[in-house]
């Protein structure tokens, strides 16, 4: 089994470059089905989610030409096929196919997503535009089937911001007779970047990045090419990183805008950044006060980033909680700071942490994959040797993390693990 070896305690400086966005690229592959001609994509992350996505093109008979950060996806030959859970399972952005497939073909049959284990994760809301735009659902053995005769324009209100519901709604529309409005839309840059390449395509959206999205649907989409934006959770992941072992540490390649609330969150326990149009270079400081933490959806303190953040309240001096209002089951990480050394106590969907603590290096889990980037972080600060398993958790949303963590000092590596 791999596993990462991880020895603490080294100062990181140097510059780590931000890739793409794991949670825009999922969703901007498949939107290219969406043209009725090839699309490029550029600034593709090198994440094993993308690589499940091709195994879905793969399957549906859509071609593709890959070279390093760029993708040309031609759907000229694709085709509509059951997509069972040995791939949909794979990966929670699977739902995306259910939008696509219902626009081209007007029917899916896809098994239900999979992912980090994090809480229940239903689908109702996405399902719930579906039917308001005409579909008809059932399900049968574990998958759902989605027919519509036609899928004609409604107005929809989210009962949450969803990020998945609101792309795969417009999805589901854009070619749709008439107008859809998308209330209670999510705001998350992600989506905003969607949108734009369809808008790129010819698609008639307005509002995306505001609560109301307006969907005109139209008859015909063109070949598009556009850039997934920076990953902003893998840029506010390296930034707490810096918080804690940086010196001079330069993360690159990022939307600075896009990480307001944990740049805030950063400067109210102390820490010191220097912030220029596309960067932020971070020094770790002699000293923190603790903060309480709420998860929101954006522009909120994004859920993704609460778990890392764990591990430098860990190192803040006082008592800290965080709210974790998105997921039930999102402090399994706690469980293995503790045994590295933390005061944390988690009480229904909050944690207690009392700071600072010496960490020390463990054979800890990654549960789910910002729990791992939470141990990551905890075994970069800890004395010693820390083994990390089920690593491909990790490894499915954080580009080469061994190579760009090693690149600016950390001794860190991928071993064959024999537990
Ligand atoms: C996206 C991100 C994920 C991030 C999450 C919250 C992708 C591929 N994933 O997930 O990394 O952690 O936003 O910012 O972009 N919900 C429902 N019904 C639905 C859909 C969602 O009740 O149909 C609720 C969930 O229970 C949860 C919240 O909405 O409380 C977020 O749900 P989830 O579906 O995980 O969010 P995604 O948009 O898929």
């Amino acid at each position: 089994m791999q596993a990462l070896e991880i020895i603490g305690e080294n100062t990181l400086s140097g510059v780590i470059n931000i890739g793409g966005a794991k949670n825009d690229i999922v969703s901007l592959m498949p939107a290219a089905l969406l043209s009725d001609e090839a699309c490029s994509i550029h600034n593709i992350p090198q994440i094993d989610d993308v690589n499940a996505i091709l195994s879905i093109f793969t399957f549906l008979g859509v071609t593709y030409n890959r070279q390093e950060e760029q993708i040309v996806i031609n759907n000229q030959s694709m085709e509509n096929k059951p997509i069972l859970e040995n791939i949909a399972g794979k990966f929670r952005a699977s739902y995306y196919f259910m939008g696509v497939l219902l626009t081209k073909f007007k029917s899916v049959e896809i098994a239900l997503p999979g992912g980090c284990k994090i809480g229940s994760r239903p689908i109702d809301l996405h399902l719930k535009g579906f039917e308001a735009l005409g579909a008809k659902i059932k399900y049968s053995k574990g998958q759902v089937n989605i027919n519509a005769e036609e899928l004609v324009g409604a107005e929809i209100y989210l009962d949450f911001p969803s990020v998945g519901a609101t792309i795969n709604i417009m999805f589901a529309s854009v070619k749709a007779s008439g107008k859809t409005i998308i209330d209670n839309a999510a705001r998350e840059p992600e989506i905003v970047n969607v949108a734009n390449f369809l808008i790129k395509m010819g698609a008639k959206i307005s509002g995306a990045g505001t609560s109301t999205i307006i969907i005109e649907g139209v008859d015909y989409l063109r070949s598009a090419t556009h850039e997934v934006i920076p990953d902003r959770i893998e840029a506010g992941t390296y930034l707490i990183m810096g918080a804690l072992i940086g010196k001079e540490l330069t993360i690159n390649n990022i939307i600075p805008e896009h990480l307001n609330s944990l740049i805030l969150k950063l400067q109210e326990i102390g820490a010191k950044l220097v912030i220029n149009q596309d960067s932020i270079t971070i020094t770790a400081a002699d000293y923190y006060k603790a903060c309480d933490i709420y998860t929101a959806v954006y522009p909120g303190f994004p859920t993704d980033l609460q778990q890392p953040f764990l591990t430098l309240l860990t190192q803040c001096h006082g008592y800290a909680k965080i709210e974790e209002n998105i997921y039930e089951s999102r402090f399994q990480n706690a469980t293995y700071l503790n045994e590295m050394g933390a005061k944390i106590k988690v009480e229904g969907h909050s944690a207690f942490v009392e700071g600072p603590s010496k960490l020390f290096g463990a054979s800890v889990i990654a549960t789910d994959l910002r729990a791992g980037a939470c141990l990551v972080l905890a075994a970069l600060i800890a004395k010693g040797t820390t083994i990390i398993i089920d690593i491909e958790h990790i490894l499915r949303g954080y580009e080469k993390i061994v190579e760009k963590l090693s690149a600016v000092g950390a001794n860190i590596k991928i071993i064959d693990y024999q537990g």
